[in-house]
């Protein structure tokens, strides 16, 4: 089976789930926290794409959102984030998107994300770049911007649902610094939209695997450099991530660890 091929498929077919469903009223439900909300989108999507799994590679672990980590035979790992970017779904803002990378052996081979409402899907295969494929258009091979400094830099970041979190500090500095810091409620396509030069830099803490793992490999593959908040190699499970265009990136680790020193 070909990893980037069948997960592009995939997100399109589940990126067709949440279309279906988007604009159909503010059915959503809250999880264990305030703001962390649920749809019935979300867990379509995640059946959908757990069924397409399995019946390609029926011993891979999966770790998908909502229903967990499903422990595989096999040395192949998914990760798989249904609807990222729930917040915005729910109340029809159109920032939000599916997310699907597969690992084999401990490495990701491939990663997709796919907002289907602005008809974008970012795609990466390890060592053979990162893409963007938009609805109408021939596709495009991707690169992370040319910024050198964060005075010159459009950032972005996020909070976990229902609060700041630990970020109120860096997300204020840094706003007095940059041009500006985005807060668009997806992670996976803040991410991709790094890889494209949209953004120059992106960090958050309190992210989870099935955020990440796409978006670091389309991110790497498009020139940019992906770790932990602290500079150190990201643990998907770690939590904190600092992806940039990695000339920004030493600035950027600096900043936030004087800023969670000074917490
Ligand atoms: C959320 C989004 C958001 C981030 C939150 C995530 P969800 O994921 O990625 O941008 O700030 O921390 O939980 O719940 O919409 O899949
Ligand atoms: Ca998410
Ligand atoms: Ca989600």
């Amino acid at each position: 089976m070909d990893p980037l091929g069948f997960a592009i498929d995939c997100a399109r077919e589940a990126g067709e789930v949440l279309l279906a469903r988007f604009g159909s009223g503010l059915l959503y439900e809250e999880k264990s926290r305030r703001g962390d909300l649920v749809t019935e989108a979300d867990r379509e999507s995640e059946r959908l794409i757990l069924e397409r799994i399995r019946a390609v590679s029926p011993g891979a672990t999966i770790v998908a959102e909502e229903s967990g980590v499903h422990t595989g035979s096999s040395d192949e790992r998914w990760f798989i984030d249904p609807l990222d970017g729930t917040t915005n779904f729910a109340h029809t803002y159109p920032l939000f998107c599916v997310s699907i990378a597969c690992e084999r052996r401990g490495e990701l081979v491939a990663g997709v994300v796919y907002a289907p409402k602005l008809g974008e899907l970012f795609a990466a295969e390890c060592g053979s770049g990162a893409r963007l494929l938009a609805n109408g258009e021939d596709e495009i091979l991707i690169s992370t911007s040319s910024v050198e400094h964060v005075s010159d830099a459009l950032l972005c970041t996020g909070f976990p649902p229902g609060g700041l979190g630990a970020n109120l500090p860096s997300f204020r500095a840094l706003s007095e610094i940059a041009h500006a810091v985005r807060r668009d409620g997806a992670a996976a396509l803040d991410l991709a939209f790094l890889a494209a030069g949209r953004f120059d830099a992106f960090w958050e803490f309190g992210l989870s695997a099935w955020d990440v793992a796409a978006g670091t490999l389309i991110v790497r593959e498009a020139g940019g450099t992906v770790t932990a908040s602290s500079g150190e190699p990201l643990d998907y499970f770690g939590r904190t991530i600092l992806a940039s265009n990695g000339l920004l990136h030493d600035e950027m680790r600096e900043r936030l660890g004087r800023l969670r020193d000074s917490d």
